[in-house]
């Protein structure tokens, strides 16, 4: 059988060119017609000025992720939001989150904490596109172009102080738009955390839109976090406040079943969840089973994080 491997700059061609780039295109061709200006429908319009204020982003080849791109409606209609309920059918009910005014405070153990409101954040740091891969816990996995900034343009606007750790993020619990907050046994809000090693790496990124739009309330709008070597439950939707602190923080699932979920969640295809194997997951779109690779096939850039921590449960 002959296997060929891409190589980086090869791009499959449904990845060659972000829809926003072409539509940026068209947005510039209609500002110099004068007459193709004046036909666009007003909600068009109001839709391209909205999409002006999201920033084009370049997409850093340096990430590959090695498969096709999910279709957008796959990934924008198959979601984990707890918040909005416990089935993957929430788009809809999602869409009653506010995004706008939407404010992060960073703050604990920093020399300069600060709520940032996320058009500030838009506007002062360094956006570009990375297609990343997903691997959910459940075994279901995608690839999706994310609009973002590695984290570690925030810390270094912030200043973590030497006794900072860890970072704690917490996610918006808003009961009067979000019906799964009446659901009282869980531990809202949702929290997850890394180490602060982990957040330097250049792989952790803060995610502020897909496919070249703006994030969908569904996956986490307007802001989201996502370490693509971890299980996906480690990436906190919709954050409020990312805080630099001393202590591990408790994560919402290690809180809920800490035998089954813990504070690492690096992929690995050889650790079994309780219940069932991590060796495939299933692409979704196409529902092809794939195997899983160790760190979600991002060793190369995170497994120097781990040698000194064998002791740890880093796979769970
Ligand atoms: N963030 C919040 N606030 N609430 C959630 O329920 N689910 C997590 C993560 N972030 C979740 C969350 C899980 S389990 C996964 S797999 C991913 O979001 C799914 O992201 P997606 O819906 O964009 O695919």
């Amino acid at each position: 059988m002959l296997i060929r491997t891409p190589r980086g700059w090869e791009l499959p061609e449904r990845q060659a060119t972000p829809e926003h780039l072409v539509f940026g295109r068209r947005a510039a061709l209609g500002g110099t017609m004068a007459l193709g200006a004046a036909l666009v429908a007003p909600r068009a319009a109001a839709a391209q000025s909205a999409a002006a204020e999201f920033p084009a982003a370049v997409r850093n080849l340096r990430f590959s992720p090695g498969r096709d791109i999910t279709g957008e409606r796959d990934a924008t209609t198959y979601n984990n939001y707890y918040e909005f309920g416990s089935d993957k059918g929430i788009h809809r009910a999602a869409q009653r989150l506010p995004t706008r005014p939407w404010t992060v405070k960073v703050d604990g153990l920093v020399d300069r904490p600060r709520e940032y409101s996320v058009d500030d954040l838009l506007k002062a740091m360094p956006i570009e596109e990375r297609v990343y891969r997903l691997r959910c816990v459940e075994a279901w996995s995608m690839v999706v172009p994310w609009t973002g900034f590695p984290i570690s343009a925030l810390l270094e606007a912030v200043g973590p102080q030497s006794s900072a750790k860890y970072l704690r993020f917490e996610t918006a619990a808003m009961p009067s738009v979000m019906p799964g907050l009446r659901q009282s046994w869980y531990p809202w809000p949702y929290i997850e955390g890394c180490t602060i090693e982990e957040a330097a790496n250049e792989l952790s990124f803060l995610v502020v839109g897909a496919y070249g739009k703006p994030l969908l309330p569904q996956n986490g709008a307007p802001i989201r976090f996502h370490q693509p070597w971890k299980y996906g439950f480690k990436a906190g939707k919709s954050l409020v406040r990312i805080s630099l602190v001393a202590e591990r923080p408790k994560s919402f699932w290690e809180a809920i079943q800490a035998s089954e979920y813990g504070f690492w969640a690096n992929v690995n295809p050889e650790v079994a969840h309780p219940r069932w194997s991590q060796a495939s997951e299933r692409v979704l779109g196409t529902g092809e089973r794939v195997p899983t690779q160790i760190f979600n096939g991002y060793g190369e850039f995170v497994a120097g994080l781990y040698t000194n921590l064998q002791r740890e449960r880093l796979w769970a």
